[in-house]
Formats: C-alpha cells, structure tokens, sequence
C-alpha cells in the first residue's frame, strides 16, 4: 500500500492533494492541518470528485492528527504562512522555521522511513529545518523549487516562441528567490539550443520573468500562487513512490558539491525511492559559477538567521 501525507490544507496542499488524486497512484492520501475542519472538508470535498474524475486515491483529512500519518512513503509539508504583497521570500524565516520543524519532527516520528518533500518558504532554508528536526540522511529530506521555476521558465519561452511547453526541456540552478539560475547553455527547444531560437535579449527576457514569477503572481492574487506548485509537488512525489528515477531540479543538501558546504540549493538530481538518488554535478561556465555563487550567498544569509534564531549552531 502506497501512503503519503500532505502537512498544510491551505492552498498549495489542496492544490497537490487534487492534482495526486488525479494522478490515481497512491492508496491513501492524508491532509493534515492545524485548523479544525479544513482537511476534512477539502479531502470530502475530493473524495465526492473521484466518481467523476475516476481515481481510487482515499483521502483522509485530520486535525493535527500525527498518529493517521503513521507509515507514510512521503511527506509533503506546506505549512507556514504564505508571502503577502511587498514581503520577499525571507520575511518569513522566523515564522516559517519554526512552524517547519515542530511538524517535521511530529510527522517523522510516525514515519521513520519516509521521504520528506518540503515546500514551504524561504524554501532552501526551511529544508535545512526540516533536516535538523527529523535528524534522516539528507538524501530523505529535500524541496521542491526548481520544477515551480522551470515550469515558469518554459512558459515564458513557449509564450515568446509560440511553441508548445511539452518541448522546452530546462535547467535551474540556486535558491528559490530573485537570485534563482535558469540556465540557457542547458534551454533546448525540441532539442534545438534556445539560443538557435530567440535572441539574448528575449532570453534575458524570460530569465528575468522566471525570477519574479513570484511576484508577478502575488501581484495578481494578493498572496503567492498555489496550482504550479501544486502540479510540480505532484511530479516529484510520484517519481518518489514509483521510483522513477527523474531528472529535474530540486533543492538538495550540498556536501562538497558545486564547491558548497552544508546548505540546500537547486541543483539537478536523479529522484527516486530513496528519495536524492544522486546529484548530477555539471561543469559551470564562469558566468554561470557567478550566478550560482551570487544565489548561495542570498541563501546562506537566511540560512546563518535560522540557525540562530533555532539554535542550530
Ligand atoms: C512561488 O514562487 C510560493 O514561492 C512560491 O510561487
């Protein structure tokens, strides 16, 4: 029996919920939420859909309930209070960190095996949080950011190229912010390199939109977006529990990797049943080192204000 556990019932959960369910390859799936009601309601809610969109996933909504997560292959954890208007990514460290690390800890304790899959933010921090918490090998605990920001990359391009997003393939690098690495030398467009096709003007274009995805959303919504998120969780859980052994993007723990030590960043990775089954190290040009170093050194100024503020010195 597959299980796989959704920490969080506010938007982006939903959103992963819907789109897992859909997908029909998990068993069960748990919501869990602080707030009494939510997951209930929202797994109801999904579970009066699967006649009609015709999927057997049982999903099962509970109240801070750790004990119904017990067992699960994979942990999702969204929790955490999302980005308003005007607020960057690392407003949310205080809050986040700790929010992070309590559910981390509870939930880990009833699965002891499970892969962790966080996406709360500031992202590449916040997995180190989650690391410290459940105390599992890093290759257990990883993010998911690269997949949410190259599904952006490929859309503008599509948009800039009239050509459909199934042919983009893609590579990011870095933290999920402003700072992030869409990286052109590895952008192909039905395996032409990108830059046969658009000029650097309107790849810089493109990058420079990638970066703000973000923004760009909490400007129209009021607060950060939920369904690509949502969908690029769904991908990476189900290359977990079907051990597929994808290659994508994701917000892994570096030992030495890309010259870095002890923090989480986008990199690509092979994913699957044990979670980083590798991380593919490429040979970086010297803009592209420059980018990535830029994009650590945002990231590690957050990661040194959690670790004093969670003691993990
Ligand atoms: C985003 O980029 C929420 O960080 C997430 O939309």
């Amino acid at each position: 029996m597959t299980k796989v556990t959704i920490i969080g019932a506010g938007e982006v959960g939903g959103s992963c919920a819907c789109a897992l369910a859909d997908r029909d390859f998990i068993n069960e799936l748990v919501i869990l939420d602080v707030k009494d009601g939510i997951a209930q309601g929202k797994a109801l809610d999904m579970n009066q859909s699967a006649a009609l969109k015709r999927f057997d996933t049982k999903l099962i909504g509970v109240t801070d309930d750790y004990e119904a997560t017990k067992g699960s292959d994979v942990i999702v954890i969204t929790s955490g209070i999302a980005r308003k208007p005007g607020m960057e990514r690392s407003d949310l460290v205080a809050t986040n960190a700790r929010i992070v690390f309590n559910v981390s800890e509870k939930a880990a304790a009833v699965s002891p095996d499970a892969v962790i899959i966080c996406v709360s933010n500031p992202l590449d921090v916040l997995c180190y949080s989650a690391l410290k918490a459940t105390g599992f090998p890093p290759e257990r605990v990883l993010g998911m950011s690269g997949l949410l920001d190259i599904a952006r990359y490929k859309y503008a391009i599509s948009e800039m190229l009239q050509v459909s997003t199934k042919d983009i393939q893609a590579l990011i690098l870095g933290g999920h912010g402003k700072t992030m690495v869409p990286m052109p030398r590895y952008t192909t467009i039905g395996g032409i390199p990108i830059r046969m096709l658009l000029s650097e003007e309107k790849i810089q274009e493109a990058i420079h939109r990638t970066q703000l995805g973000g923004e760009e959303l909490i400007d129209c919504l009021g607060r950060s977006a939920w369904y690509a998120a949502g969908a690029a969780i769904c991908e990476m859980v189900e290359a977990v529990v079907c051990d597929q052994k994808r290659v994508f993007p994701a917000c892994a723990y570096l030992d030495g990797e890309y010259g870095y030590n002890d923090i989480y960043l986008g990199v690509p990775i092979i994913l699957g049943r044990n979670g980083v089954e590798r991380i593919i190290e490429l040979e970086l040009d010297p803009d592209d080192k420059k980018r990535f170093e830029i994009s650590q050194e945002e990231v590690r100024k957050n990661l040194e204000l959690m670790k004093n503020l969670l003691n993990f010195n």
